[in-house]
């Protein structure tokens, strides 16, 4: 792939696609803190249209559905036999994912499910396949593929620009305290939230790092809870082989203070890049006479986003916005979304992998 064909700034792109005859009717269930983000996304369209808001707490639907004038549910039944409902949002805790999705798919819906799309491997497939078997849109949330500093990477990458990989790395050392453990009676418990500092927070940047580099092989990894009371890993690291022969590492904490911002690093023979947070700080590659060549310039990433380091509402909405715009856009013109069910899967995968290892004491293979 030419990087000329890979569209690098999404919402440019979006926004020429002509208007659509009929906007997509939309409903988010789950009105908790990343929902909001998701009704937002919706009613601003232009190519979607917020119907509905549901959740088991009525004030909380309600809430969310008095501020865009969309209509307030308290189940998914109800979002489902709404006729004006084509697509939903799922923003439920993650263990709820797979059920709902496979339920509103049925009911003959599109789906745009939060990350991490299931807590189990089989049912990321039973997702997957329920998608096909319907015809119906499975779409995942991994709003950092959006942005244009990470697409700029991807298509230096698909170009080879570091040569024969070598190394990719990425590093998530993030701050949750005892109270972000405590909002929420899912969170850190197996049931759930699946896992801990990787399932949840670290699941972004490991996507990225996998999306970026290419497949995992195997991974060999210690997990463990350091400091929270909680059932799942607060902290682990993991040595990996990716397939195209290179080697890596993961290391992804919720317990160190105060958080830093996540760092990916990959390097092949010819070239390095590096990001920090959002901002590209190191892009250099071997020039023709075999001095270094710095492709920085315009690359430098969004200054100032907001960085979820501490801070796990410090989400950039834009990311949202597109994926929702491109799905509903995915629904009219018949084509995949950007982050289709099967590009949920990998980083669900490499993670459930780590725990694995973790447990045996044993380097995982993936994909058998
Ligand atoms: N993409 C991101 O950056 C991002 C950020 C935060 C959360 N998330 C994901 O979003 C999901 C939700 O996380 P959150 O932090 O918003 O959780 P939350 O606990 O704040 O919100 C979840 C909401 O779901 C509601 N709910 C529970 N069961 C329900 C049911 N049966 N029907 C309808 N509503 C129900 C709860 O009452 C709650 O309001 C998780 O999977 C999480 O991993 C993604």
């Amino acid at each position: 792939m030419s990087s000329k064909e890979f569209t690098i700034n999404l919402a440019a792109e979006l926004l020429r696609h002509p208007p659509v005859e009929k906007p997509v009717g939309w409903a988010v269930v789950g009105c908790g803190v990343i929902g909001p983000l998701h009704a937002a996304g919706v009613a601003k369209g232009p190519f979607t249209r917020l119907v509905a808001c549901c959740d088991i707490v009525a004030e909380r639907a309600e809430n969310l559905a008095r501020q865009h004038g969309a209509k307030a549910y308290t189940s998914l039944e109800q979002v489902l036999d709404d006729p004006e409902v084509e697509a939903v949002s799922i923003c439920t805790p993650s263990g709820m994912h797979p059920e709902m999705t496979i339920r509103a798919l049925r009911a003959g819906k599109h789906v745009l499910t939060e990350k991490p799309m299931a807590i189990h491997l089989e049912d990321a497939d039973a997702m997957i396949r329920t998608a096909e078997e319907t015809g119906g849109q499975l779409a995942v949330i991994f709003q950092r593929r959006t942005q244009p500093v990470f697409r700029t990477i991807k298509a230096a990458m698909e170009e080879k620009v570091l040569g024969k990989p070598v190394l990719g790395d990425a590093y998530m050392k993030y701050y949750r305290s005892p109270e972000y453990y405590r909002s929420a009676d899912w969170r850190g418990t197996w049931q759930w939230d699946g896992g801990g500092a990787l399932m949840n927070q670290g699941i972004h940047i490991i996507d990225m790092l996998q999306w970026l580099m290419g497949p995992v092989e195997s991974v060999y990894a210690h997990a463990g809870t350091l400091v929270r009371e909680i059932e799942v890993e607060d902290t682990a690291v993991a040595v990996l082989k990716f397939r195209n022969g290179a080697f890596g590492v993961i290391e992804g904490t919720t317990s160190v203070y105060p958080g830093v911002d996540h760092r990916i690093e990959l390097h092949g023979e010819k070239g390095t890049i590096r990001v920090d947070g959002e901002r590209i700080v190191e892009w250099r590659v071997e020039g023709p006479d075999g001095k270094p060549v710095s492709r920085l310039e315009g690359t430098t990433g969004e200054a100032g986003s907001p960085s979820p380091t501490s801070d796990p509402r410090a989400i950039s909405a834009d990311g949202h916005w597109i994926q929702i715009q491109d799905l509903a856009l995915a629904i009219r013109d018949g084509r995949p979304p950007l982050v289709p069910g099967r590009e949920g899967r990998p980083a669900l995968e490499i993670i459930l992998g780590i725990y694995e290892s973790s447990r045996t004491g044993r380097e995982v293979y993936l994909g058998r």
